[in-house]
């Protein structure tokens, strides 16, 4: 099972930390979603998609990313950080991953500290997030998926 885990962490880098704990544990490559939309990515068998959260869905160019360089007919599955999980943030690219034949095989996500707009004001919010135990449970969520 060829692996690739693409990521877009720009806020506080909240979501690379859950990247880089699973990619070190499973020996998975990982590639910024910039990187990943030039490569040729037809050698992978799962496609693991990782994201901060901005207005409700996965950020601008990994939401740009599902619509235009996902290949088709993966198993994909998804990771985010988020600074109020709403419960429905993955929704937008799971639908894009159906949409090109792709299986979702699950959807891991948990809050980072978040300092956008009037956040930042009073300190940000979920400071210290994600914490080891959040970090740990996306490990956990990667090692559960169904080969
Ligand atoms: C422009 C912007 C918009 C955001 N919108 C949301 C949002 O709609 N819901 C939410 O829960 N968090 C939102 N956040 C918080 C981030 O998703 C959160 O801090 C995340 O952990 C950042 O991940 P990163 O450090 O990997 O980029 C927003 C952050 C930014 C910068």
């Amino acid at each position: 099972m060829k692996t690739i885990l693409i990521y877009e962490s720009t806020h506080h880098g909240n979501t690379k930390k859950l990247v880089d704990a699973v990619a070190k544990r499973y020996g998975i490559r990982t590639a910024t979603v910039e990187e990943a939309a030039a490569m040729d990515l037809s050698a992978y068998d799962r496609i693991g998609i990782a994201s901060g959260v901005a207005f409700g869905k996965f950020y601008e160019a990994t939401e740009r990313f599902m619509d235009n360089s996902l290949p088709k007919g993966k198993d994909v599955f998804f990771l985010y950080t988020c600074g109020n999980d709403s419960g429905k943030y993955a929704n937008s690219v799971s639908a894009k991953a159906r949409a090109r034949d792709c299986r979702v095989l699950g959807v891991y996500g948990c809050r980072g500290f978040d300092t956008f707009g009037p956040f930042k004001l009073i300190g940000g919010i979920a400071k210290g997030h994600p914490t080891q135990n959040e970090i740990d449970g996306a490990v956990e969520f990667y090692g559960s998926l169904a080969e």
